[in-house]
């Protein structure tokens, strides 16, 4: 297996570490205030539905220190925010489409001010009948796009030749990104009338455009900046953008600086959340396991506006079959609109949701065809050369990686283990589940697969580059230092990555769909590389050589050239460019080659390639109380070579762990009138160092293919959360052996309270 990154630049710490445990690094709320910067506040509905009969703001505007309270009429733009169809006003006109959509916008010079103004505003709202349940919704023809549809095969004349059919439901609870920094934006004037915008998101570009919006100004007025983000997890891919845009309309009435950090509570009532999903199934096999047919219905529930629901409702789509391979599907999913905050992009984009209902229609039939789950899995993984329901062949890594997790830990034992504690013991049992995944990487949407990134060297010999990547803690400014350090052969220390901005990098995709150091890392590669061609026509002329094809090499700051030392400095060749006028400069541009699908036929190659692995995970379930513990979660993954395994080996236990969460105590309550119930930490628990596995064991995948990811290091963002699936099933399979006559729910999360309800047959589930 050849690296291609030597050792010592794989193992390197996050560049970030040292500040952040200083508490020096930049997040939004650290920006120094400018002095006049006004604060802003939302009045939102408390209604779900309805329409707008009074609204006065004068006790409000009145208020002392209140400098002006905005309605959607002050709009100076388009009051218009929707990111994919143009279905959501920042602020209602005279409907209200769900608990927590602005309505008018408080400036104050404190936030306390704005708190209380807010109090003020006089509003009543005539409710409608409201919906929060994706069937009703679709019962009533409320749906925000077209349904979409994947066929593969023909499952209608397949069902006759299965020798076993079974059919079910499964439900799936939404997540709450709870990103430790909570969303919100700083906007200030800028000469000639111009705004620069701090925003805590994902996409800056989506930031600018929104702004340009609703301000009615151009996008070259509209400089957005983010240093780093406190965790995005999806939820700032475009929900960052109303806050921006509110606080950029502030900025273009009043000319002063508005800043809006939103409170955790705020946070939570007023933005969308993972998509909750309710699915119907039909699986049929033949006499050996093999599954034959597949028709699923997924109705998504995608709140009162589109957001991003259509795109996640397609990955749901592309990832419906899993890690499998299933030569008949047809695969039908419905975008349903709820009165909810609009639900939105969340760490898989739909996938996870896709994968756990042929996980629950395998977990149904296996128990029924005599034999474990994992036989089911086992016997039908993808293979090379195999179609996936959306045309696209697959490179398969689905049986390595069972192979390979197979020899490392032993099954077998693992379940004779768990057979015989559940035996011996009476309140205690054990559970235990596999979990392949399979993950496409690329934006389902093509067009989104290109990046930009900016290198100077500057004089001394120092690095600086911009990107379109936004830092929120998955590490991808460390990797794309690497990448600048690996092909100028450069200390880590001499590379700085600065902020992403909008005025360096234009037009960029948001940073999301793991993809962000596949995309700016290649276009810094490009960069670099671009750079390094001219570097080395400057070493040839000072060294004397013919030798055109010759690789120069920076060690311990001196040139080789070919392997043979030059005596020639880093910086003396950096000087020497200079004084050649060689541009030490380059503006580089990557699009990812050969995506493409057609939504008219369904067909296409969507993705560069898929990220693969194996999981196996341990569950103790106390059938007194209900409670549970994780024992271990045991992993097999597909990093193709991790280009820096301290940051992804993080990447995958932090997604694990949030996958555990969405799977067990996390759990979204909105009650039937759309109010969100668990809206504070108190009522939605989050996995804390107890809920974490005991043990997390991840060894690498060992491949030695080809792939289109940086430096052969593969995307790692959001695939690992899928292993916390497994939590779900392995906790089923242990309520089963403490009361087998309990029918198998599909509904998760598997909360305690659900598990204590489970284990005695309760019908109140
Ligand atoms: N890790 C941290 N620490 N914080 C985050 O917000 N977001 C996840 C994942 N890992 C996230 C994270 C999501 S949803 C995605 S799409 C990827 O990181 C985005 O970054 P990448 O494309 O660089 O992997
Ligand atoms: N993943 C994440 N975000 C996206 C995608 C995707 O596939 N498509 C559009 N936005
Ligand atoms: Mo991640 S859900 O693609 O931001």
């Amino acid at each position: 297996l050849k690296l291609i990154l030597s050792k010592s630049k794989r193992n390197m710490r996050s560049i970030d570490i040292h500040d952040h445990v200083k508490g020096r690094s930049i997040y939004l709320d650290d920006i120094p205030l400018i002095q006049g910067t006004l604060f802003a506040r939302v009045f939102t509905s408390n209604v779900a539905h309805g329409r707008i009969i009074k609204l006065d703001i004068s006790k409000a505007r009145d208020l002392e220190g209140v400098h002006k309270v905005l309605i959607s009429s002050d709009i100076t733009g388009i009051n218009q925010i929707g990111g994919i169809i143009d279905d959501e006003p920042l602020m209602a006109e005279n409907i209200v489409d769900f608990i927590g959509m602005p309505i008018a916008l408080v400036l104050a010079d404190s936030e306390s001010i704005a708190r209380k103004a807010c109090k003020l505003i006089d509003c009543k709202i005539e409710a409608f009948e409201e919906i929060t349940d994706p069937r009703i919704a679709y019962e009533k023809g409320a749906l925000i796009i077209p349904s979409k549809k994947f066929i593969l095969g023909d499952t209608e004349s397949t069902w006759s030749s299965c020798s076993h059919i079974f059919e079910g439901k499964a439900d799936i609870n939404g997540q709450e990104h709870l990103y430790i920094e909570t969303q919100g934006a700083y906007a200030q004037p800028v000469e000639g009338g111009k705004i620069k915008v701090y925003s805590s998101t994902q996409g800056p570009t989506a930031v600018q455009r929104a702004v340009a919006k609703v301000t009615g100004m151009e996008m070259h007025s509209i400089e957005v900046d983010v240093t780093r983000i406190g965790g995005g997890f999806g939820g700032k891919e475009d929900q960052a953008n109303a806050w921006a845009a509110l606080c950029a309309l502030g900025t273009h009435i009043t000319g002063r600086p508005v800043k809006y950090s939103l409170s955790r509570e705020e946070d939570i009532y007023m933005t969308g959340k993972r998509h909750p999903y309710s699915a119907d199934f039909k699986i049929g096999f033949d006499n050996k396991l093999k599954i034959l047919a597949y028709e699923v219905t997924f109705f998504q529930n995608a709140g009162a506006a589109a957001d991003l629901s259509p795109a996640v409702l397609e990955r749901t789509l592309f990832h419906c079959t899993n890690a499998y391979f299933i030569p008949n599907v047809i695969a039908i999913a419905h975008c349903c609109k709820t009165n909810l905050p609009p639900n939105t992009a969340f760490r898989g984009f739909g996938g996870p949701q896709g994968m756990f209902v042929i996980e629950c229609a395998i977990a149904i039939a296996a128990p029924k065809l005599n034999c474990k789950a994992s036989d089911i899995q086992k016997a039908n993984l993808i293979t090379t050369g195999d179609v996936f329901p959306y045309g696209q062949l697959a490179e398969s890594e689905a049986e390595t990686s069972w192979q390979q997790f197979e020899d490392r830990f032993d099954l077998k034992k693992m379940q004779q283990d768990v057979d015989q504690f559940n035996k011996e013991n009476i309140h205690l049992k054990k559970g235990l589940a596999v979990q392949p995944i399979c993950f496409g990487i690329s934006f389902t949407k093509t067009l989104m697969n290109q990046a930009r990134s900016l290198v100077h060297i500057y004089t001394d010999g120092s690095v600086g580059i911009t990107t379109g990547a936004v830092e929120m803690g998955q590490g991808v400014n460390t990797k794309i230092a690497q990448v600048a350090a690996h092909i100028f052969s450069l200390p880590i220390d001499k590379i700085r990555i600065y902020s992403t901005n909008t005025t360096r990098i234009a037009n960029t995709s948001p940073s999301a769909a793991s993809a962000t150091a596949d995309l700016n890392g290649k276009a810094t590669l490009m960069a670099c590389e671009a750079i390094k061609e001219r570097l080395k026509k400057v070493v040839i002329s000072i060294a004397d050589t013919k030798e055109q094809n010759s690789d120069i090499e920076i060690r311990d700051g001196l040139v080789f050239l070919d392997s043979l030392e030059t005596k020639i400095t880093w910086q003396e060749l950096i000087s020497k460019a200079f004084e050649q006028r060689v541009s030490l400069s380059e503006h580089a541009h990557y699009a990812t080659p050969d995506v493409h699908f057609d939504w008219s036929k369904g067909k296409g190659h969507p993705f560069s390639y898929h990220v693969y692995g194996t999981s196996v995970t341990q569950v103790t379930v106390d059938c007194i109380r209900g409670n549970y513990e994780i024992d271990f979660v045991k992993v097999v993954h597909d990093y193709g070579q991790s280009m820096n395994p301290m940051i992804d080996l993080g990447q995958i236990e932090g997604g694990i762990v949030q996958g555990i969460g969405w799977m067990t105590c996390e759990d979204v309550f909105y009650d039937e009138k759309g109010k969100l119930r668990s809206n504070a930490l108190s009522t939605y628990k989050i996995p804390d160092i107890y809920a974490a596995p005991k043990e997390i064991d991840i060894i690498p995948l060992i491949t030695d293919k080809e792939n289109l990811a940086i430096l052969q290091s593969k995307a790692v963002g959001e695939p690992p959360l899928m292993y916390g699936l497994g939590t779900y099933f392995a906790i089923e399979n242990a309520i089963q052996s403490f009361n087998p006559t309990v029918p198998r729910r599909m509904n998760a999360p598997y909360t305690p309270e659900k598990v204590l309800l489970a284990l005695y047959g309760s019908k109140d589930l």
